[in-house]
């Protein structure tokens, strides 16, 4: 029998996508167990707000849970908007906002070095482990293609001639972040290793 596991998300796609790569595992939404909740995310960084949804799981339903958190760290800004990468526009902006607000501050800036970090935080057992994914890249100086969301059409990974709105979405999430952290937590969950715990 597949083991049961709450990917801590309200998001279908994530869900979907998720679904597909840990086939050994039933992976189940927050609406699955009946949580409408919105998680309040205030830790400032990447991995307290990947710990406080995966421990709001394990604590109120007592169960096996993954979360994850992702941030644009642009290194001319300090490592901006990073944690806040989702309303780096003001509360309720668009992804436009955002990518609007990233141009202007990166306005006349020549370090257009910048990289999306994944952080997973997974509670397994009375255990907790962290997993993260990096891509490194640069942010041109105006947008680039139709595809993804978020800050895609202004980031162009390290080794492509394309943004991420601008490449097939399979290259996307080969190579992406969010990609690179789901790829470290399926091998743990598709070895052993957890279970000598
Ligand atoms: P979340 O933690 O996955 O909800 O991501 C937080 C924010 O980071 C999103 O609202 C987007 O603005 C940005 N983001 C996350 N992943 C990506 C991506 O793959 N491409 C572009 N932007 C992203």
């Amino acid at each position: 029998m597949k083991e049961n596991i709450v990917f801590a998300t309200h998001n279908e796609n994530k869900l979907e996508e998720i679904r597909n790569i840990l086939k050994g595992w039933d992976v189940v939404g927050l609406h699955d167990i009946g949580c409408h909740e919105e998680i309040v995310e205030d830790a400032d960084n990447l991995q307290g707000n990947a710990k406080i949804k995966a421990d709001f799981v394990t604590n109120n339903y007592h169960l096996n849970c993954f979360a994850d958190d992702t941030g644009l760290e642009v290194e001319a800004l300090h490592g901006a908007p990073g944690v806040y990468s989702a309303r780096y526009a003001g509360e309720g902006c668009s992804y436009h906002d955002n990518v609007v607000k990233l141009l202007d501050a990166m306005r006349g800036e020549t370090n257009r070095r910048a990289r999306f970090r994944t952080v997973i935080a997974l509670n397994l057992n009375g255990e907790q482990y962290f997993f993260e994914g990096i891509v490194n890249g640069r942010i041109l100086e105006d947008e680039h293609g139709e595809g993804g969301f978020g800050y895609d059409p202004v980031f162009q990974p390290e080794g492509y001639d394309e943004t991420f709105a601008e490449m097939p979405m399979e290259i996307k999430n080969k190579i992406s972040h969010r990609g690179r952290a789901v790829q470290q937590l399926v091998e743990f969950l598709s070895t052993s290793a957890w279970s000598a715990h």
